[in-house]
């Protein structure tokens, strides 16, 4: 018999990538790190309120009938069926601080949230292996052929290195800040990654230089990243420049995002670029953290609609344990 418990409680972040998006999709590495400031919170539980589903964030998963289904509540489904647990619906609600399509990792970080919560509820040992496939099958839904690194990221315990479809933690030797910003801009990921892809395949030339070079530039960057120098730092700037003008020239960037960067490095950040699939969504700047805050005004004032800082020192530290839900679980909700 399975045992089960009232409720599930389910934890994931958000992301960002520090090098790599789009070129990750054509097999280069890349680097992205949790965001522990944006956590998502999934409950679930056996049977069905009658509340009405919104597909992303509240869904009845376990059914045959279910039609167009969201990412999270595909790798609810991957999993349930998987494990041959639900005899019956299960509910599943998230709650979600994460901007949706700003190119934070919200569909994976939902997804992984929810699968850790429906684990939590059937009482199923879940490993960060089958959690990550689970999530990908979600991933593929929201994003056509997703490349596993928001997958990947959103699950991590800190920075990791991704490539070809694993990852591994990455050191960070840096005292700097990162301040996020968001155009306010939604950008579609399935839309950017086509276009990318269209762009790659019309000069087969020019593509490998462009893979190449970004590769070349996001071990430059891990290299960086693990050093404790002020060059390190500024030579980190200076790469994540570089990297957000092969993404310009994928097509990927914006006039609003160019606005965000430049006014980045007008206000002393050392290296500023867009994160996640670009047509809207976020920046990242880096930044001595003394002139976080000026940077993040900066921001602000060239419109983005919110900013958040973390110190690479944070990066360090492991979010706060995403496994363990047992504190939690004995609520009622
Ligand atoms: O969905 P986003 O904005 O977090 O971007 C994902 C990163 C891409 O490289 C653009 C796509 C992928 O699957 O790697």
């Amino acid at each position: 018999m399975i045992e089960t418990s009232q409720v599930g409680i389910g934890h994931a972040y958000a992301k960002a990538i520090l090098l790599g998006e789009h070129t990750v999709v054509h097999g280069t590495p890349a680097i992205a790190f949790p965001l522990p400031a944006l956590p998502v919170r999934a409950v679930a539980r056996r049977g069905t309120s009658g509340y009405v589903p919104d597909g992303h964030l509240r869904f009845v998963a376990g059914q045959t009938d279910t039609g167009t289904r969201s990412g999270p509540h595909v790798a609810v489904d991957a999993a349930l069926s998987r494990w041959g647990v639900a005899a019956g619906p299960v509910e599943v609600t998230v709650e979600c601080e994460i901007p949706l399509a700003r190119g934070l990792g919200s569909s994976a970080a939902c997804a992984g949230a929810a699968v850790r919560a429906v684990a939590d509820l059937f009482d199923h040992e879940l490993d960060l292996a089958a959690l990550y496939e689970f999530v990908q099958c979600g991933e593929q839904v929201a994003h056509g052929r997703a490349s596993g690194i928001d997958a990947s990221a959103v699950l991590a315990a800190g920075p990791i290195w991704f490539e070809s479809g694993s990852s591994r933690p990455l050191a960070v030797g840096l005292d700097a800040s990162i301040v996020i910003a968001d155009t306010g801009a939604a950008g579609s990921t399935a839309h950017a990654v086509a276009g990318v892809r269209a762009k790659l395949a019309a000069d087969q030339l020019a593509a490998n230089r462009l893979l190449c070079e970004a590769a070349d530039l996001i071990a430059a960057g891990a290299h960086e990243l693990a050093g404790s120098t002020a060059g390190h730092a500024v030579a980190l700037g200076k790469t994540m420049v570089a990297f957000q003008e092969l993404l310009a020239e994928l097509g990927v960037s914006t006039p609003g995002i160019d606005t965000l960067v430049s006014a980045a490095l007008d206000a002393g950040a050392l290296g500023a670029k867009l994160t996640g699939a670009g047509l809207g969504g976020c920046v990242i700047a880096l930044t001595w953290p003394a002139e976080a805050d000026a940077v993040s005004a900066a921001l602000r004032h060239a419109g983005a609609v919110r900013t958040w800082t973390v110190s690479t020192d944070s990066l360090r530290a492991a979010p706060p344990s995403l496994s363990d839900t047992r504190p939690e679980r004995d609520r009622k909700l």
